[in-house]
């Protein structure tokens, strides 16, 4: 079958116009694809309860089985290499290597993530982990989880743990992915684990989740020479819906969550003056010292980009008085997420002249569609592919105004959980069938493999370079070579 495609209409965008050293991944998050929720001593995480309550998950899934990653790694590590990638993140479950969140460790789950980095390392992929993607152990939970501050200790308890076992090899550590949605889709709109609505558990969770994030980047630094320390946030631009004062000023509102109420902290400046005082008793408690300890200074930031929102003045909203509207007239992907490629130059520009960070990564870039699998086994993702095309021209662009940009890690390299939305939304390069587990490469899949390895010569390349890196062992161990 011959599949028409839009590859006319897409821009200019190869490899070569990166530097040699660009990192180049896809993402994805123990949860979400690992399964094996009950196997080699993993304890409960928030989760495993949430997904057991009915209406939490739209197809009243769960991460039980997921992709079954936990047993099919090697294969999906090879899929990688296949696609050329250089870099590779992934999540650590904090209850495989602390079933109760703290105490003795266990050292089956090291042993996974230890096979795991060495498993990249022989594919010649650089392992990039997340120490927390929102799977707090249940144990903690029950102590309060994050809204209590020994959850912090904890946290720089576990990320000690692991730095320690994997830093001979893992050079970039990631501490938290998305601390916007573990506190406020967690504890404010209930969407998401553990499924509380308190502005102000909100507020607490966040802060305590910024300060175990300053608490671990000591921790990591104190196991690994040379340690690369950063935070992935979900980030957007924003768009007021008219010219008018009141959505302009509710867009500067808007911001002071969404975006300065981590990037404000994180590089020194407190938490954003003009909007504290709007939580009135919903303020969090910060102690002495906290600020200092979130503003612990990174190597590196994580920006997950996947839309830019709009929005409104509305007087009865929230402590903000705000709402994000639906723009009129913009491409959406089958999520209702807006694509726009240029609002990711618009969103990095201003991290950069707002807060200078020495390097930036996209840690996480992707859509989701309705794939739809041929006879014959196909899956003609075009609008993903556009999607990606589009967005890797960007980074050009960002660059060019003067980004440091360093990587981009698609998300995802398989489709898999996707949250409150369970098996409904597949944002994967892979497609995977779940019920028999087989991964079959996407069209937009394919495209990357190609641009990562123009000519598809990465498989020959790679038999090459075992070649010689065999040739040159032996060389080392005295052999002459004729
Ligand atoms: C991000 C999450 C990731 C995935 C994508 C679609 O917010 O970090 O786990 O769900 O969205």
């Amino acid at each position: 079958m011959i599949i028409k495609d839009n590859t006319d209409m897409l821009p200019q965008v190869e490899r070569s116009d990166f530097v040699n050293d660009f990192r180049w991944g896809c993402a994805t998050s123990a949860y979400q694809i690992e399964g094996s929720t009950n196997v080699d001593g993993r304890g409960t995480t928030i989760w495993d309860k949430f997904c057991e309550q009915a209406g939490t998950i739209r197809d009243g899934s769960s991460g039980a089985i997921a992709c079954d990653h936990y047993n099919r790694w090697p294969q999906d590590l090879d899929l990688a290499r296949e696609l050329g990638l250089n870099s590779y993140r992934f999540s650590i479950a904090w209850s495989r290597i602390f079933p109760d969140g703290r105490g003795m460790a266990n050292n089956k789950g090291l042993d996974f993530y230890s096979r795991l980095v060495d498993g990249l390392l022989e594919r010649g992929i650089e392992p990039w982990p997340t120490l927390y993607h929102w799977d707090l152990p249940q144990a903690l939970q029950e102590q309060g989880g994050w809204k209590n501050r020994d959850t912090a200790t904890a946290f720089a308890d576990f990320a000690h743990t692991v730095s320690h076992h994997l830093g001979d090899r893992v050079q970039h550590w990631i501490t938290h992915n998305e601390p916007w949605c573990t506190a406020f889709l967690g504890h404010y709109e209930g969407i998401h684990a553990p499924g509380e609505k308190n502005i102000g558990a909100a507020l607490q969770v966040c802060h305590h989740v910024l300060l175990s994030h300053g608490m671990a980047i000591s921790a990591i630094r104190s196991n690994v020479a040379n340690a690369k320390v950063g935070i992935a946030l979900s980030l957007h631009p924003l768009k007021s819906a008219s010219n008018q004062q009141a959505d302009i000023d509710a867009t500067i509102r808007h911001d002071g969550l969404r975006n300065r109420w981590f990037l404000d902290p994180l590089y020194g400046h407190g938490y954003p003056q003009d909007i504290l005082p709007l939580f009135g008793k919903n303020t969090p408690i910060v102690k002495t010292g906290d600020m200092a300890i979130i503003a612990t200074a990174t190597d590196f930031l994580g920006v997950n980009y996947y839309f830019p929102e709009t929005i409104a003045n509305a007087s009865n909203e929230g402590s903000l008085s705000t709402k994000v509207v639906e723009a009129e007239h913009v491409e959406r992907t089958d999520f209702g997420w807006e694509v726009s490629p240029e609002g990711m130059t618009d969103l990095l520009t201003r991290i950069t002249k707002d807060y200078n960070p020495p390097e930036i990564y996209i840690t996480e870039n992707g859509s989701t569609y309705d794939d739809v699998v041929t006879k014959d086994g196909q899956i003609a993702d075009q609008k993903r592919r556009s999607y990606l095309v589009r967005h890797l021209a960007e980074l050009k662009v960002a660059m060019a105004s003067g980004v440091p940009l360093k990587g981009y890690f698609a998300w995802s390299l398989l489709d898999n959980f996707e949250w409150a939305e369970g098996y409904t939304r597949r944002f994967g390069l892979i497609h995977v069938d779940y019920a028999t587990q087989q991964r079959r490469l996407k069209l937009s899949g394919e495209w990357y493999r190609d641009f990562l390895c123009p000519l598809q010569f990465c498989g020959d390349n790679y038999e090459a370079e075992r070649l010689l890196s065999l040739i040159n062992g032996m060389d080392n161990s005295g052999l002459t070579l004729i």
